[in-house]
């Protein structure tokens, strides 16, 4: 087994307060397409299985007792069909038929369920819930093999965007840029896009996660590129936006506001700072470009306080990445949702720590869903320049997104390379 297997199993089992529970992590199933044809949807092995083991492995289980200290890896056999239509070969690990009477030996004690769950073990809840906070957290910082992955995929995200500003210009369609930045990323040594491309020109960029179509550029057209590389299951996640030809001096200035707020955010990312402060502090410095350009009035701050953000930010800063596209997000152990509207929706609450890689995502959009509700509206009927918002109702939108290694020092952006100018 790696080293870094190792010392990954070892950090989850100091870290999680089982007591005298057993911990299996699962890997699940693939699941079967709708037509009940022999095909499934790609399979991966559930993200904490594959953290304790690096397998792909259709059923496989780790199991960890505390009492004896030791981890085992359970794998089915490799059948002769597998062998003969997919050219699997047998991996390492004890059979999972012993799984069976290794849990029967443990008969009466309390099991932690984590990864993909089983149907031979009985739930708690509660547990597997306590237990998942801890091995998230426990997940959160990044070893040297995760991280030498991420920098390889933000490598290859990167090559994929450079093929961009060439071929933005008017009359080329959503699918064909996603076309050439998905085939420049597999030339670039990606195994796969880490999630599906979004692609949105015109109108389509402030759709937050639009699929690309065949709609084509028109001249003046925002488009908007979220798209990442993955390579051993290790995903970058990167937008970048981009105007065709010139842009005009509203979405130069509606630019440059996100830009100037995305990088005050990533200057931010240093170990202990909060989540929920760098998310409302780019609200806040979004909203005071918003009022400058006399799209909205008042004070930032208070703006802020009651919400009006969310009319054109309307979702979170960001969330961590790595292994998936949401990686351990989520919430530092022991904490409950913030009850606040705009931070209830937020993808993390937590402190960062040195060895976290995060997205900083800060986006202002015209969305007509949002812009034309009547209770918005009627709510913020002072703070926004409602005509002014109508003249510019399918204008789109603006997102600019980095990856960024929290050190012991300054923050690192592992996409820097990708430019961002307009
Ligand atoms: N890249 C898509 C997202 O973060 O939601
Ligand atoms: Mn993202």
């Amino acid at each position: 087994m790696s080293d870094f297997i190792s010392s990954r199993r070892q950090r989850v089992a100091a870290s999680l307060p089982l007591d005298d529970a057993l911990l299996v992590v699962g890997a699940g199933r693939p699941v079967p397409l709708p037509e009940n044809s022999d095909q499934t949807y790609p399979f991966q092995s559930n993200a904490e299985y594959f953290y304790l083991t690096e397998l792909e492995c259709i059923d496989g289980i780790v199991a960890y007792d505390p009492r004896d200290g030791e981890w085992l890896s359970f794998v089915p056999a490799v059948t002769e069909a597998e062998r003969v239509w997919e050219g699997s070969v047998q991996l390492p690990g004890l059979p999972l038929a012993d799984f069976v009477p290794w849990l029967a030996a443990r008969a009466g004690r309390p099991v932690a369920q984590l990864g993909a769950p089983r149907p031979d073990i009985q739930i708690d809840a509660a547990l597997n819930a306590r237990m998942r906070d801890h091995f998230h957290h426990a997940r959160r910082p990044k070893d040297d093999h995760e991280l030498e992955l991420l920098r390889a995929a933000c490598s290859a995200t990167s090559s994929g965007y450079a093929k961009l500003p060439q071929l933005i210009r008017p009359d080329v369609s959503e699918r064909a840029i996603q076309i050439e930045l998905e085939a420049e990323f597999f030339r670039a040594g990606g195994t796969r896009p880490g999630y599906s491309t979004i692609v949105g020109t015109g109108s389509n960029s402030a759709v937050l996660h639009f699929s690309p179509s065949a709609r084509r550029t028109r001249s003046g057209d925002f488009v908007l590129v979220d798209a990442g590389a993955a390579i051993g299951r290790y995903t970058a996640d990167v937008t970048r936006t981009y105007v065709v030809d010139q842009p005009d001096p509203f979405q130069r200035d509606l630019y440059q506001i996100v830009l100037h707020a995305q990088e005050r955010a990533i200057s931010r990312c240093i170990a202990g700072a909060e989540w929920t402060h760098l998310h409302l502090a780019c609200a806040v410095e979004m909203v005071a470009g918003l009022v400058a350009m006399g799209v909205m009035r008042g004070s930032p701050t208070s703006l802020v306080e009651q919400e009006a953000h969310t009319l054109f930010f309307p979702h979170g800063i960001g969330h961590m990445v790595g292994l998936g596209v949401r990686d351990g997000s989520g919430l530092f152990p022991g904490r409950t949702k913030n009850p606040r509207p705009s931070l209830r929706t937020l993808r993390m609450d937590l402190p960062l720590e040195p060895g976290y890689v995060v997205t900083i995502e800060p986006g202002l959009y015209f969305i007509p869903p949002l812009l034309q509700d009547p209770v918005r509206r009627a709510t913020y009927h002072d703070c926004v320049n409602w005509s002014l918002i109508d003249s510019y109702l399918h204008l789109g939108g603006v997102r600019i997104e980095d990856n960024i290694l929290v050190t012991t020092g300054a923050p690192e952006n592992l996409t820097a390379e990708i430019p961002k100018s307009l």
